[in-house]
């Protein structure tokens, strides 16, 4: 049976270009005991697969040169040597960039009936779980503190600014576009808003709207717009460092404010995280996702870019700010 693949073709200098890329036709191969063949319905494109196209050392093991791009999938099951799962069943895991992919059945989950299967990439899956551990755990919002959000728009940062909300905090969002940032005021509740991309001065427009301080800034994002917060933060402050998409396809360190005075004056904590620390308490997570999600008291938005070969084009886009929420191939 035919198959599809995108592979790394070289390491980007800068941002990635269709040469990072190299689309690969290929055969299917037999399924072994305990494995499944899934046609690929929805790829999830994130920032953090720019830091895997790198040789050095990150939190996640590089792609070689010539390897698939692997990311979130979802996939309906079309054959099954699993006494688990059945032609049919639509699950979502760790997949390559393939339009079919065979995949051990216990690394697979099902998704959840009745829902979008796509929300598996998105709100209940990997992003609204950094939302929720990041801000919850060590964010620790307290009703009426204020609660500023970088990458407000995207799809961790729209599930912070939510659930910033549900625990009674004014949220403060940033985000590049005017159109973005009306959605999270109209549709979300967001407080006030800032565009990062037209506002000259940046910390003037943060201390209009945090007139108490920042309590907790939850970074998307980095560079600048951190350096625009950081000197606004109040006594204990948190700092959440999610993110730094300013500065991931820089090939220099980036060079900034110095956080250590503001740290120090206010007694504030900065702490970074990554997601899968909190593997063990994905459950608990998913299900107050799941309840926020079905209750009504957490949307979603998804920008979803059709056609497999779209796939590293609408990766690229997430570094210009293309999508609104999770931005979703589908296959
Ligand atoms: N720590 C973890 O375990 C973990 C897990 C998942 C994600 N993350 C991080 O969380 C952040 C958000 O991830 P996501 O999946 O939700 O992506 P996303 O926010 O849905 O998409 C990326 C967004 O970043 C913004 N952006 C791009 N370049 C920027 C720049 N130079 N300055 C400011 N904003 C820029 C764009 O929105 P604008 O239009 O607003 O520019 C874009 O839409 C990323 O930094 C990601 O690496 C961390």
């Amino acid at each position: 049976m035919q198959n599809k693949e995108i592979r790394l073709a070289s390491r980007p200098s800068g941002m990635p270009t269709g040469d990072t890329f190299q689309f690969v036709d290929t055969e299917v191969p037999e399924l072994k005991e305990g494995e499944v063949l899934l046609r690929s319905l929805f790829i999830s494109v994130d920032p953090y697969l720019r830091g895997r196209m790198r040789e050095g050392k990150s939190y996640v093991t590089p792609f070689e040169i010539g390897q698939v791009i692997e990311s979130g999938g979802v996939g309906e099951v079309v054959e099954s040597r699993s006494q688990n799962l059945k032609p049919g069943d639509i699950v979502s895991g760790q997949l390559g960039w393939r339009t079919y992919n065979v995949a051990n059945a216990k690394h697979l989950m099902r998704t959840i009936p009745g829902l979008s299967p796509t929300t598996a990439l998105g709100v209940l899956g990997i992003p609204g779980l950094t939302a929720y551990f990041g801000l919850l755990d060590i964010g620790q919002p307290k009703s009426g503190e204020t609660v500023v959000v970088s990458g407000a728009a995207g799809s961790v940062g729209m599930t912070v600014c939510q659930i910033a909300r549900l625990k009674g905090c004014s949220v403060v969002g940033i985000a590049g576009s005017d159109e973005k940032n009306r959605y999270l005021r109209d549709e979300l509740g967001v407080d006030a808003t800032i565009n990062y991309k037209t506002t000259r001065d940046m910390f003037g427009a943060l201390k209009e709207a945090c007139p108490n301080g920042v309590d907790v800034y939850f970074d998307n994002v980095g560079g600048a717009v951190s350096d625009a917060t950081l000197p606004l933060i109040s006594d204990r402050a948190r700092i959440v460092l999610c993110g730094q998409i300013s500065i991931y396809n820089a090939d220099k360190l980036d060079v900034g404010l110095r956080p250590q005075p503001f740290l120090l004056i206010h007694s504030a904590s900065m702490k970074g995280f990554i997601i899968t620390q909190y593997a063990s308490r994905f459950a608990e997570g998913v299900s107050q996702l799941v309840e926020w999600f079905t209750t009504g008291k957490l949307k979603h938005a998804e920008t979803i870019v059709e056609g497999f070969e779209n796939t590293p084009k609408a990766f690229i886009g997430l570094f210009t700010g293309e999508n609104l929420g999770k931005q979703i191939v589908k296959v």
